[in-house]
């Protein structure tokens, strides 16, 4: 069994998830938003590659049944219900509603993991909760892997670090479990920053220009 992490989405070559449980990681902030929007009582979240197939896509719903949501360069869509800041959301905002979202990296990434067996949404706020599904996945017999949504295209260090972590815990006492060097930098990268996440966050580029925008609570 091999758990591989690819750093971006543009290293994925055809056919590289055939038959693997996945994890999307955008921790700033499309998996955090979409898990937190999950767990406040949203009926579902589709991605969507764009802004307009987002107003497209809207026409085929009841218009109160769905809410728009996205953002280009960390900041809400013109006309779109909501940007995509976990932190924004609560249960009144979202219970019962299907979001229909566009992020820059996020969204993008999620949308080339083809061939997969299951795709999930992977962030620090529902370690756990993967990690449980990659040690099932592993005690059958399933190879997993790890797509890091990265920063427009390129490395984003928090979505590795917790690549890492999640490498880390999942692979925990499963002696038949290969890394490729990606996983193991990773690896690396949790050891480093553990749980001090708001370190990890102003390290990371993308965190930073996040506090800039006014986003701080995002962090
Ligand atoms: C993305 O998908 O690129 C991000 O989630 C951007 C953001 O911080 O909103």
């Amino acid at each position: 069994m091999r758990l591989d992490v690819y750093l971006t989405a543009a290293e994925l070559t055809p056919g590289a998830l055939n038959d693997r449980v996945v994890g999307v990681i955008d921790v700033l902030r499309a998996s955090t938003t979409i898990t937190t929007a999950l767990n406040l009582g949203a009926r579902a979240v589709i991605p969507f590659e764009g802004t307009d197939e987002v107003v497209a896509a809207a026409r085929n719903f009841e218009r109160s049944s769905v809410l728009l949501a996205g953002e280009r360069k960390m900041l809400p869509v013109s006309g779109f219900d909501l940007g995509n800041s976990p932190a924004e959301l609560t249960p009144a905002i979202v219970a019962g509603k299907t979001l229909l979202l566009s992020t820059t990296n996020g969204t993008h990434a999620l949308l080339q993991c083809h061939g997969a067996r299951e795709t999930v949404i992977a962030s620090y706020v529902n370690c756990s909760a993967v990690t449980a599904l990659f040690r099932t996945a592993f005690r059958s017999g399933v190879s997993v892997a790890l797509v890091c949504s990265g920063q427009d295209r390129h490395f984003a260090l928090e979505d590795a670090a917790c690549a890492g972590r999640l490498v880390r815990v999942a692979s925990r006492r499963f002696t038949g479990v290969t890394l490729n060097d990606a996983a193991h930098a990773c690896s690396l990268l949790d050891r480093k920053y553990g749980d001090a996440l708001e370190t990890l966050f102003l390290d990371s580029a993308h965190g930073r220009a996040l506090a800039d925008a006014g986003f701080g609570r995002d962090l």
